[in-house]
């Protein structure tokens, strides 16, 4: 892995450290309690944080696809390719399913609606599959640095 290369891999790690401690906020906030009265300051404060998460993973996105990252990876090993393919379909995923996430939280009324009822349980589901899919990469970025060192590039 070449140094500009390398420091991309750094960005995307110290990016997957801010989205992880990201989604353990979110994920605090959307359980929190709530009163009727208190709900739409909660729901504005929870809405403005899933903006800035969703902006986030779509210049980390960016950073993975557009950086060399993932292409790197079919580069160093072939075999990667079909592992390549299924991260680069799961941020297609992971951003449909953020839409609609905030589409409900944006019409929900109060703390009981259906719509934030279903948010929240979506908001679960799609913190798990973004901490499969981190892992992965993960894995993945481990596996090529150590490939680069054995072959000295
Ligand atoms: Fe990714
Ligand atoms: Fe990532």
């Amino acid at each position: 892995m070449a140094g500009e290369q390398s420091e991309i891999a750094a960005a995307i790690e110290k990016d997957h450290e801010q989205l992880h401690g990201a989604m353990s906020t979110i994920a605090e906030d959307a359980r929190a309690r709530v009163s009727v009265d208190e709900f739409q300051e909660h729901r504005l404060q929870l809405l403005m944080r899933l903006r800035d998460f969703q902006n986030h993973l779509l210049k980390h996105f960016d950073l993975e696809e557009e950086g060399g990252f993932l292409e790197s990876l079919v580069t160093i090993a072939p075999h990667n390719a079909k592992k390549v393919e299924d991260l680069e379909r799961e941020h297609k995923k992971i951003l449909v399913d953020l839409r609609q996430i905030l589409s409900d939280v944006k019409e929900a009324a109060n703390p009981q609606s259906p719509f934030f009822v279903r948010a929240r349980d979506q908001l679960d589901s799609l913190f798990s599959l973004i901490d499969d899919h981190e892992a992965r990469e993960r894995e993945l970025l481990q596996v090529s640095y150590f490939q680069d060192l054995g072959t000295g590039g």
